[in-house]
């Protein structure tokens, strides 16, 4: 699988309809190509638009996501998505761990480890989320929660035969959608943190770090400063064009 960094990750949480977003592939793909120069572009769609886009994106230099998938192989599990199906639809990058998810979904660490062995298994590049709370960063708990989120991984990791490539996407979660972004001299401390504790499994695999939380066209800026960061996780101002255009152009710039 190739990929130009920097890579920049739209996740669309479920801000669009099935038509919204067949319609915003629609009336953007002419400006595909001039997005993925540089970098590379992931959308990342609700489920009920993967198919579809799936197929809108054939053959287009922008590579599918998926916001989550099942830790389970398939069977009786109501309202969950097969990695095997996310694989045949072509989705190339699958976010798991995000802290809506953790939060709205309950996902746990060990339905954590059961996803990235699922992701693995199907040659799909796990975007494995961490972050800490407003009150965790006030208490200086943060170094303790990330090593606490990356332990599914780490275990994951270890038991992994097959050299693989993912990403680690540092999102504080007193970040996400508030509009204050994380200082470079914190994002960079913990960058290394992450580093430093996936050290061991870099002789076999490819671990590349991700930034996420009000990521727009005004932060980028000092955002892209820091330069332990392979990209970013794109939420809201992903869904608008212009904005996801200039966040690209500042970035590759
Ligand atoms: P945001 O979301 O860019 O809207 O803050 C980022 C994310 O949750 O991935």
């Amino acid at each position: 699988m190739d990929f130009l960094f920097p890579i920049i990750v739209a996740n669309w949480k479920m801000y669009f309809t099935y038509n919204q977003a067949r319609t915003w592939c629609q009336e953007h793909q002419q400006h595909f190509s001039e997005l993925t120069k540089k970098n590379t572009l992931v959308l990342c769609p609700s489920y009920e638009s993967l198919a579809s886009l799936a197929s809108l994106l054939n053959h287009s230099p922008v590579a599918l996501g998926a916001q989550n998938c099942s830790g389970h192989t398939n069977g009786a599990y109501t309202g969950q998505i097969m990695a095997k199906s996310l694989q045949e639809l072509n989705v190339q990058y699958c976010i798991i761990g995000h802290s809506e998810v953790r939060t709205y979904l309950s996902e746990t660490n060990d339905q954590l480890k059961q996803k990235v062995e699922q992701l693995f298994l199907h040659n799909i590049m796990p975007i494995f989320c961490v972050g800490e709370s407003k009150h965790e960063y006030e208490n200086n708990m943060a170094f303790e929660k990330i090593h606490d989120q990356l332990q599914p991984l780490m275990t994951a990791l270890e038991q992994e035969h097959h050299s693989k490539a993912l990403f680690i996407a540092y999102e504080p979660i007193w970040s996400i959608g508030t509009g204050v972004v994380a200082d470079n001299t914190h994002i960079h401390t913990i960058i290394t943190y992450i580093h430093k504790l996936l050290d061991p499994y870099k002789k076999s695999h490819k671990i590349h770090t991700l930034y996420g939380g009000t990521v727009n066209g005004e932060t980028i800026l000092e955002l892209k400063k820091i330069d332990l960061l392979h990209g970013f996780l794109v939420g809201k101002a992903s869904t608008n064009f212009q904005e996801l255009k200039k966040i690209v152009s500042l970035i590759v710039k």
